[in-house]
């Protein structure tokens, strides 16, 4: 089967595009390079000893889009094309809810043009917004995001469950990721968005490579049990298969639309991934408590079991392999 994925060479579609041509899929890449490096693709092919092909450009220009599924029979698209740093999101409006959701509207546009229904959208647990309770099932109350990335990713999943609506041919499955870390274990490919780093992991690999001085801690008066942020952090690499296991309940059963929460069931604050890092690769981080971030919520973890009984996808990593994971690509790349 082959499978047109959007973004494939970020941090989390260039993982899925491994995992992908390890279970024999053929895989198309389109990608507009904004966050990622053309460099990901030959790494794709050192660790898998396959190629994908590959497209540059954007998912708005409509033509692209026309030649990419006329030159390639496309069984399934996963959807990665979209900004998502949180905090940067507050800052600039307008350009995340262009980029994440009018490109959208156009691949599925163009999906319908040639007749192309099965997709998997990347989508996020901050759609759920500050959650009534934690851990969050699939079910929890959505809306009353908190920044306009979450935002951008509701308006997507509101976009999919009215096109299913308007047409039950359609396979679609929302995956709410919460937060991927780490890196594959041959530290070929990993974090590295352009600039200095929102999220947390890649930014406390800088700190102990030396890049920057210390990690800034936002706020460390939420109601945690240290103070600091919590987030269910998922190894990336269980994510990506988390795709896979998405692919094929859109492939081998009756058509739907799906929604999924992938995390790991469990939370850590900001101060617990320090510490697990340090312990992990035997490095110290230097931290400094700062103000809260606009847009962050206390705390945001997964009740992972509808994954696990209706996907089969349970994630198998721990912080220890997240924490060596991600030093061990900073320290290569
Ligand atoms: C995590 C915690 C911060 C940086 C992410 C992605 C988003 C989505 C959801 C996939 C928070 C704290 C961070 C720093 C810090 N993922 N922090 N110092 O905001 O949960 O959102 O997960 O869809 O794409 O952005 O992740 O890593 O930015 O923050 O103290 O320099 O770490 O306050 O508590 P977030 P994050």
């Amino acid at each position: 089967m082959k499978i047109l994925v959007t973004g494939g060479c970020g941090y989390i579609g260039s993982h899925t595009c491994v995992e992908l041509l390890n279970n024999n899929y053929e895989v198309v890449v389109l990608d507009n390079l904004s966050n990622s490096n053309i460099s990901v693709l030959d790494k794709i092919k050192k660790i898998t000893g396959k190629s994908v092909k590959f497209y540059e450009g954007n998912m708005i220009d409509t033509d692209l889009l026309d030649k990419v599924f006329t030159e390639n029979k496309i069984d399934a698209v996963i959807d990665f094309a979209a900004y998502k740093a949180v905090g940067e999101s507050v800052e600039k409006p307008i350009e995340y809810y262009k980029n994440n959701v009018s490109t959208i509207l156009e691949l599925i546009l163009a999906m319908k043009r040639h007749n192309v229904k099965k997709i998997v959208f990347s989508s996020s647990a901050t759609v759920y917004g500050t959650p009534d309770e934690v851990p969050i099932k699939e079910d929890a109350k959505t809306g009353g995001t908190t920044n306009p990335y979450g935002t951008s990713k509701l308006f997507v999943e509101k976009i999919l469950k009215d096109l299913y609506k308007s047409d039950n041919e359609w396979d679609i499955a929302i995956l709410r990721y919460f937060n991927p870390i780490g890196a594959h274990e041959s530290g070929l490919i990993g974090e590295s968005p352009n600039g200095v780093p929102a999220n947390l992991m890649p930014y406390v690999a800088k700190v102990a490579k030396g890049e920057f001085e210390f990690l800034r801690v936002f706020g460390n008066d939420y109601e945690t049990n240290d103070g600091t942020g919590v987030r269910d952090y998922i190894h990336v690499v269980d994510l990506a298969n988390g795709h896979i296991k998405a692919l094929e309940k859109l492939t081998k059963e009756e058509k739907g639309l799906y929604i999924y929460n992938l995390g790991t069931g469990t939370g850590y604050s900001v101060l617990d991934i320090v510490k697990a890092f340090e312990k992990a690769n035997n490095i110290k981080v230097p931290y400094k408590i700062m103000p809260r971030r606009a847009g962050d919520i206390a705390a945001c973890y997964s009740d992972p079991t509808k994954a696990k009984e209706e996907l089969g996808f349970v994630a198998t990593k721990t912080l220890e392999d997240m924490c060596r994971d991600a030093w061990n690509f900073e320290k290569n790349n």
